[in-house]
């Protein structure tokens, strides 16, 4: 992403956090001049999600959100020198974080400012936040003292981002995992979706084994050779039985692929990553067979996909796809759509 040549990351080193956090609010003293509370924003970036706005690798800005409550994130800080400012900067890092928050499944954003109408610059922070979209919830004069009434801004989430978004969104990661275990819940919940897919005649030729022990991860990732998903900190294991719905007619490959996009749709609106890894461990060096025997899989039960499953701490490469009008038509092969007809 990127605001007149700014680049948006993601850091997760807390000590380049820190160092970010420092730069940045040290320069803007017309909004961080009480050295106690930025002392507190600097210390406390280090363990929040911290998105830098880069140029020529200098950082220029910075936005850090930080968990108050299981469905809500605040922004907690952000920071643009001031010589970026008015250049698209805050918006393109709130469009970043406000990506995560939504992929991570949170349902709320909250923003904490000084209330319109005390002080200039603070009337500016209120317009950039309600600019993007943000509501008024309440002022509490009590939180920094009357003479700075903390006016409270929050945006639904969940509005944001509809199922056609999210289908529209998804894409599969190869890239790095956060060491983050994957809560049980959220494993069952996919499972849970995979388990709802369609199957021919409803034979449900479809099983599944989530795995979360790291020593049998560790045992996995070593029978995968080239590695793929080394980090990751769950998978989901995808079994398929040749059970025929009729006469000779056999879904089950249909059956696993619905469920297999079933799980990578349930994992993106969890927050986390996936990608289908079939061709890898199915070759003929059969990769698939010997993750089989370290899950105890019995006989009868062929193992052809690993999904896995975690906080990306990357971003998925966007695959370049076939336009639009050279795969999909309106009433006949080639037809009704722009360019070909
Ligand atoms: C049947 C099937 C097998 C796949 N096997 C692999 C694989 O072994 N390794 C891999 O990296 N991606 C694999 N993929 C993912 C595709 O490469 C990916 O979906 C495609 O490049 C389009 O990218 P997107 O998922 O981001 O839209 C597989 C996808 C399908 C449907």
């Amino acid at each position: 992403m990127s605001a007149e040549g700014v680049t948006i990351r993601s850091i997760s080193d807390p000590g380049q956090k820190e160092r970010i956090a420092r730069e940045i609010l040290e320069a803007l003293p017309d909004w961080f001049e009480n050295v106690e509370a930025r002392e507190g924003y600097i210390r406390d970036s280090r363990e929040w999600v911290f998105f830098a706005a880069e140029d020529g690798g200098k950082a220029v800005g910075f936005l850090c959100l930080k968990e108050t409550g299981k469905p809500t994130v605040e922004l907690a800080v952000m920071g643009i020198r001031m010589a970026y400012h008015r250049k698209g900067i805050g918006s393109a890092l709130f469009a970043a974080a406000k990506a995560y928050a939504v992929s991570a499944g949170y349902e709320f954003l909250q923003v904490k400012t000084v209330r319109m109408g005390m002080y200039e610059d603070y009337d500016r922070t209120n317009r950039f936040y309600l600019s993007l979209g943000f509501r008024e919830l309440e002022v509490i004069p009590e939180v920094w003292g009357e003479e700075n009434p903390c006016q409270i801004y929050v945006m639904h989430l969940r509005d944001a981002v509809s199922l056609t978004d999210l289908i529209l969104k998804r894409r599969s990661y190869r890239g790095k995992f956060r060491p983050d275990p994957v809560p049980r819940e959220d494993l069952q919940k996919i499972l849970e979706a995979g388990l709802a897919a369609p199957s021919g005649c409803n034979k449900q030729t479809v099983s599944l084994i989530a795995v979360d022990d790291p020593a049998v991860l560790g045992q996995i990732r070593s029978a995968i050779d080239p590695p793929a998903a080394e980090t990751a900190p769950a998978m989901v294991c995808v079994l398929s039985q040749r059970i025929c719905a009729y006469r000779d007619r056999c879904f089950a490959t249909q059956d696993y692929a619905a469920a297999i996009e079933n799980m990578l749709l349930a994992a993106e609106a969890l927050g986390y990553r996936s990608c289908w890894y079939e061709g890898h461990i199915t070759d003929t060096d059969r990769i698939c067979d010997r993750i089989a025997e370290i899950l105890d899989v019995p006989e009868g039960y062929d193992l052809v996909c690993i999904l896995p499953v975690g906080i990306g701490e990357g971003e998925p490469g966007v695959p370049k796809k076939k336009p639009f009008e050279e795969r999909a038509w309106f009433n006949g092969f080639r037809k009704g759509t722009e360019g070909w007809e």
